[in-house]
């Protein structure tokens, strides 16, 4: 997913090879990952796809079945991943990713710790801000989970990145080889107030923990722990909203249920042969999109406290 090159850079300015992950992608809703290999075939509703024809083309490029249906082939970052992964778990979607990467200071050589690794949504962008000289050290206590995630990071690229352990963090914290390194920590558990006192002691000085809740109730528990360790306590629900932008009239765009949204509409202008520009009755509308996700989860933060 992330090709490092010698130079240590990290980029998808190279040409499809076998062996790549790209992601198929049909409309914004229809994408799939698939590994590029010798004698591959994708077959679709848009006909016949040999992998041969792909190698040697640009990630973003459009290829053509033999009856001339189309499809685009994407280079697998960490935002088209999160879309198409296989769901073991719950996950962080991006509105929630980008939230947390910025908020946790992830930076280009962070060492990270994360618990639990569930689908490896998170992982694999905390994998790609940290890169190309830090880690991540994921833990999970189911192993069949952990084990999925860790041939999920070999097949996106991201193994040299990311370690998966095996450990119940809430009943034996994080492992003492990770004392005072830890520039940030996530957590994604059912009862994160219990491995609080553990994060306290991986951080380094000033680092930042992030613990993900469902339900206020647990957020509500995890601050009172927090006020031990931590200052700067604060937590966030971060809701997305999408839109969708089309020509038409408002006519054509009324939702089954009758419900138009947010909706905005404007001429639209252009130039006529005259030079001079015009108001055409053409119609650009701006609907808020209905199935847009709702709540999925408060984000709390927090700031070791020093007490030197
Ligand atoms: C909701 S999932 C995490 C999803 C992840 N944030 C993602 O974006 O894909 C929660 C994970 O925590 C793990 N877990 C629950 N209790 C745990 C514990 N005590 N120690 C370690 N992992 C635990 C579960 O096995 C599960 O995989």
């Amino acid at each position: 997913m992330l090709p490092i090159d010698p130079t240590k850079k990290l980029s998808f300015n190279r040409c499809i090879m076998y062996g790549d992950l790209v992601i198929v992608y049909e409309r914004y809703d229809s994408m799939k990952p698939v590994k590029v290999s010798e004698n591959g075939v994708l077959q679709n509703r848009f006909g016949v796809f040999k992998h041969s024809n792909w190698i040697g083309k640009q990630f973003g490029s459009k290829v053509f079945s033999s009856k001339g249906g189309f499809i685009y082939l994407l280079a697998p970052t960490p935002e088209l991943w999160t879309l198409v992964l296989s769901h073991r778990t719950q996950i962080l979607y991006i509105a929630d990713i980008s939230f947390v990467v910025m908020y946790l200071e992830i930076v280009p050589g962070c060492v990270v710790l994360e618990s639990g690794t569930g689908s490896g949504s998170l992982t694999t962008s905390l994998a790609r801000a940290v890169a190309p000289n830090g880690h991540v050290y994921t833990f999970d206590f189911h192993e069949q989970r952990a084990a999925s995630a860790r041939e999920d990071f070999e097949r996106t690229g991201l193994s040299s990145l990311v370690t998966v352990g095996v450990r119940d963090i809430q009943g034996e914290g994080f492992p003492d080889e990770f004392l005072g390194r830890a520039d940030s920590v996530f957590l994604d558990l059912p009862q994160p107030w219990l491995a609080i006192p553990s994060v306290a002691k991986m951080l380094q000085q000033d680092g930042v923990l992030c613990a993900f809740s469902p339900c206020i109730e647990q957020v509500q528990k995890s601050c009172e722990t927090l006020k031990t360790y931590f200052t700067d306590i604060r937590t966030f629900e971060v809701l997305l909203h999408t839109y969708e932008v089309r020509e038409g009239n408002l006519g054509s765009w009324q939702d089954s249920d009758g419900c138009l949204g947010t909706l905005k509409s404007c001429k639209k202008r252009h130039r006529s042969t005259n030079g001079l520009e015009n108001s055409s009755p053409q119609t650009i509308l701006a609907r808020r999109n209905s199935e847009a996700r709702g709540h999925t989860g408060y984000l709390t933060f927090a700031r070791l406290k020093c007490d030197m």
